[in-house]
């Protein structure tokens, strides 16, 4: 798992010639408040209840025999400021559909399959290295109207004292619902490709497809 913010994940943020930084050190000159990642909409679908089990393995659940439905994936990344420093000890809230598109609440219309064996939603603090991640499954397509699914997505909900929160949603990269989706589409090309997280077999996870979310989240001016 990447655990260092590095050149070359700066370069995939798209920071260009602000990417010569490594985590802890600040470039100098004005930060990159262009690759902030874009806000979202936080949908009508956060948890409205406690439930004691919010750890990074959703496919699993306390008290529950076997695993979550669905094809188990890894999703790891950084929450950084705009000067590329990491931040550490945010609090990374996720939440998002099982498999069959369906989330845990009880206001979701859906009539697609709960699924017990999943979590649903996660509770993850970054670490030193500003780094996070969790393992999960892929969201299924859920119906907003009949002309309208939304794609695969995560929704995450970023925190930390002294800095502005973001909510927004992650994109899986190759699904062809992305291209029709009003919510993705509000953003331009460029914000997409913020959000939008391209997933590949990792020898790490006994080849399980994994991607990197990097979250840029901005400071409070006092
Ligand atoms: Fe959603």
């Amino acid at each position: 798992m990447d655990k260092k913010i590095t050149r070359r994940t700066a370069l995939q943020l798209g920071l260009g010639a602000a990417a010569g930084s490594v985590a802890g050190a600040a470039i100098p000159g004005p930060g990159p408040s262009h690759c902030v990642t874009p806000a979202q909409t936080e949908g009508p679908f956060y948890p409205k209840h406690d439930q004691p089990d919010k750890d990074a393995d959703l496919t699993m659940v306390d008290g529950q025999t076997g695993a979550a439905k669905g094809e188990a994936i890894i999703v790891s990344g950084a929450v950084i400021d705009e000067s590329m420093k990491p931040v550490a000890g945010a609090l990374v809230d996720v939440w998002q559909a099982n498999t069959h598109g369906k989330y845990h609440h009880e206001d979701d219309p859906n009539t697609a399959p709960t699924d017990p064996q999943f979590q649903g939603w996660a509770q993850l603090r970054t670490d030193d290295d500003g780094t996070f991640s969790f393992k999960t499954i892929i969201p299924g397509a859920y119906p907003v109207s009949d002309e309208w699914w939304r794609p695969p997505h995560i929704h995450f909900k970023v925190a930390k004292r002294g800095y502005h929160e973001l909510t927004t949603q992650m994109y899986f990269a190759g699904n062809d619902l992305n291209e029709k989706d009003s919510i993705l589409n509000e953003l331009t090309d460029a914000e997409k490709s913020r959000v939008v997280v391209g997933f590949t077999p990792s020898d790490e996870h006994d080849g399980a497809n994994a991607g990197h979310f990097y979250i840029m989240i901005r400071k409070v001016i006092a």
